[in-house]
Formats: C-alpha cells, structure tokens, sequence
C-alpha cells in the first residue's frame, strides 16, 4: 500500500513524512527543476539531518532511457545507496518513471517516493507502480512493477508549471470523473474557473479524488492483468498512437483529450453528451499536422493491447459507465478521425 499526501507546502515536510531513522536518501530530479524545486527539497532534506545526495537526469523523454537510468545506477553505488534508503523522484512522469525504474532494478528493488511535480504526474502517474523507460522508437519498452511507498503531491509546487503542460495534465483529472465518477465530473465542471487559476483547495481536491479512484482500481488489478485496470486506458489508445505519430510534439495530455473526443464519438449517443462536451472541450486541443488517419490506424493496429490487429477502445455507455476492450473496426476509426479533423 502506497501512503498518499496531498496538499500545499508539503516539500519541506517530506523528512518528517518519512520518518527514517537511518537519515539516507537518493534525490533524483530533472534539470529543469534541480535549481529550484530541487535545490528546495535538497535543503530540506539538509536542515532535517539526512545525507541526501541529489542526481539530476535530462529533463523530458530523454530521462526515461537506459543510459540515464545506467548513469544513476552509477550514482547510487558511488553514493552507497543501501537497500532500505528510498530513491525519492522529484519531478513529473519522466522522472517518475526512470527513478522508479532504477529503485526497482537497485539491488533487486529499494523503496521509492514519489514527490510528482506536474498534473499529470500528480493525478496520475505517481501511483499505481508503473516504472519504465524507452528504447529507440518503443515508448515504456522495458520497465517493473515498483509500487512506491508513499506519494507526495504538494500543488503548491504547481504554479510555476507552465500553461501547456498544466492543462495537458487536466486531461487525466477529467478522464477519471467521465470513466469512473460522474459526481467528480459534474464538480469538476462546477469548479473549472478555481482549476484554472490553480486555487490551491480545488487542486488538492481534484488531485485527491483523481488518485483516490486510481488506488481503488490499482488495489483490484495491480498488474492490470484482470482488465479493471484497462478502464484507465480511456482516451490512450489512440493517445498514444498521436503522440508517437507526432514523435511527441503532442503532449501526452493532449493526446489523451483528442483520443477521449474519439471514444465518445464511437461511442454513440450519451445521456450526458452536453457535460462531457463541455469538459472535453476546455481540454487543449493538438495540432494535427502531418497526421494521417491510415498512419494513426495503423499504430494502432500495432498498440500492446490490439487483438489480431484489431485494436481495442474503452468506449462509454454513459457518464462513468465505461465499456472496455471494445474492437473497433478500421472504418470506423477512420470516419470519426476525419470529423475530429485529421486528413485520410
Ligand atoms: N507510470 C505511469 O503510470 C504513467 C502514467 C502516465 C504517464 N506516464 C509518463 O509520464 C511522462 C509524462 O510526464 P509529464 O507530463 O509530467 O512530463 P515531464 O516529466 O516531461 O514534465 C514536463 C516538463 O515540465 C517540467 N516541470 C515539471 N514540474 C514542474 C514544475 N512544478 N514547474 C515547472 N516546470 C516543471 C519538467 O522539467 C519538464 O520539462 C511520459 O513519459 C509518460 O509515459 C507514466
């Protein structure tokens, strides 16, 4: 079980939230943030008594490859990282996922924190033990199961993301109320404004119940193996497709919003098409440049979860009523591509 902390001003705190009476850990952030958010917490860490060496990896994807990962498990021999010292990741999903990596992988596995920095790392990707990097043209190509032992989302450390990757990671927010709480979506839709002035109580609300209905679903399919998990994948198979047709110019949030327009058009009617609109709509949009429908299907062909080349959607019966592994013919897919805007 992962302890869960969401609130402002959490940064500092986190030695006591660790309690440890050793006083070791590995920081590992991005070089984006190691002059600010982590220079913070490497303070912290010091004022409290711990030896807390910090490693800094490339910011973005270039983080989550294995010649990263190699040069931090360099670090943690040269530091003497032990096997009851956490690897405590600070930073948005690339961090998470290569020093999640690396604390699995570290003599067979040592404690991991999570401290995620962005949205979507905050709502989303710093729970349910996912750890991964990339290999050349295969996203999340080699990876662990790593559950962390605790996550600690401090929104405060939220105002200084910029714009796109803020409302990038608004995506995953709405994609929890319209696949699982239709209450959540409904008051999402009522506190949009505090959201997007990034009021810190609706953010440690809407992060809270984000992450409360993930552990819920990660509690019953931590490997998702027995397909509750897949209901998450909402919007993210042909996210994922978009994203890599656009060698990642399109940001993952904003993939998983125009692959959530498309699960709601296959989907057909809705009850409440007007307030899943509504949220959809103030979701940022991609630029669809040089994307083409035949290109984006045939990824998707290709996706993990494709059976026989067909591949697989979460689509909605409702508000909160998903229906999962749907196949959905290339016809299909295609038609509502074109209507979505993207050119055969
Ligand atoms: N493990 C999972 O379950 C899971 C789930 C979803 C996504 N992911 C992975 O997450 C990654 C995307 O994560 P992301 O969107 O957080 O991107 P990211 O980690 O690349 O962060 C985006 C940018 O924001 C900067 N940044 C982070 N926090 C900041 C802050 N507070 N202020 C200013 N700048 C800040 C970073 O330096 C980076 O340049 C992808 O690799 C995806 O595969 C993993």
């Amino acid at each position: 079980m992962t302890d869960v902390y969401v609130g402002s001003g959490l940064l500092e705190r986190l030695p006591s939230i660790l309690r440890s009476k050793r006083r070791r850990a590995t920081l590992v952030t991005d070089s984006a943030l190691a002059g600010t958010l982590g220079r913070r917490l490497a303070a912290a860490f010091r004022k409290a008594g711990w030896e807390a060496p910090l490693f800094v990896l490339p910011r973005g994807e270039t983080a989550k490859s294995l010649a990263s990962v190699a040069r931090l498990w360099d670090f943690l021999l040269k530091t003497g990282h032990e096997r009851r010292d956490p690897v405590v990741a600070l930073g948005g999903g690339t961090v998470g996922d290569a020093a999640g990596f690396a604390a699995a992988t570290w003599m067979r596995g040592v404690p991991l924190v999570q401290v995620p920095t962005t949205l979507l790392a905050q709502a989303d990707s710093c729970l349910g033990g996912k750890t991964a990097v990339n290999l050349p043209g295969a996203k999340n190509a080699v990876g662990a199961f790593h559950q962390p032992d605790a996550a600690v989302a401090d929104v405060g450390t939220l105002k200084t993301l910029p714009e796109r990757d803020y409302r990038s990671g608004l995506a995953e927010v709405v994609k929890y109320g319209l696949v699982l709480d239709a209450a959540f979506a409904r008051e999402l839709d009522r506190r949009w404004g505090l959201l997007e002035r990034r009021e810190s109580a609706a953010l440690s609300w809407a992060v809270g119940r984000s992450l409360r209905l993930k552990a819920g679903i990660v509690a019953e399919d931590e490997r998702d193996f027995s397909g509750r998990r897949e209901l998450l994948n909402f919007g993210h198979t042909l996210g994922h497709a978009l994203e890599s047709a656009s060698d990642y110019r399109v940001r993952h949030g904003e993939a998983v919003a125009f692959g959530m327009r498309a699960a709601v058009l296959l989907s057909g009617p809705l009850k409440e098409a007007a307030l899943i609109e509504r949220l959809l709509d103030r979701l940022p949009f991609p630029s669809l440049a040089g994307i083409r429908g035949k290109a984006l299907f045939r990824l998707l062909a290709r996706d993990k979860k494709a059976r026989g080349g067909v591949p697989v959607f979460v689509l909605l019966q409702g508000l909160a009523r998903p229906l999962r592994t749907q196949t959905v013919d290339e016809r299909q897919v295609l038609a509502v591509l074109a209507a979505l805007g993207v050119k055969p």
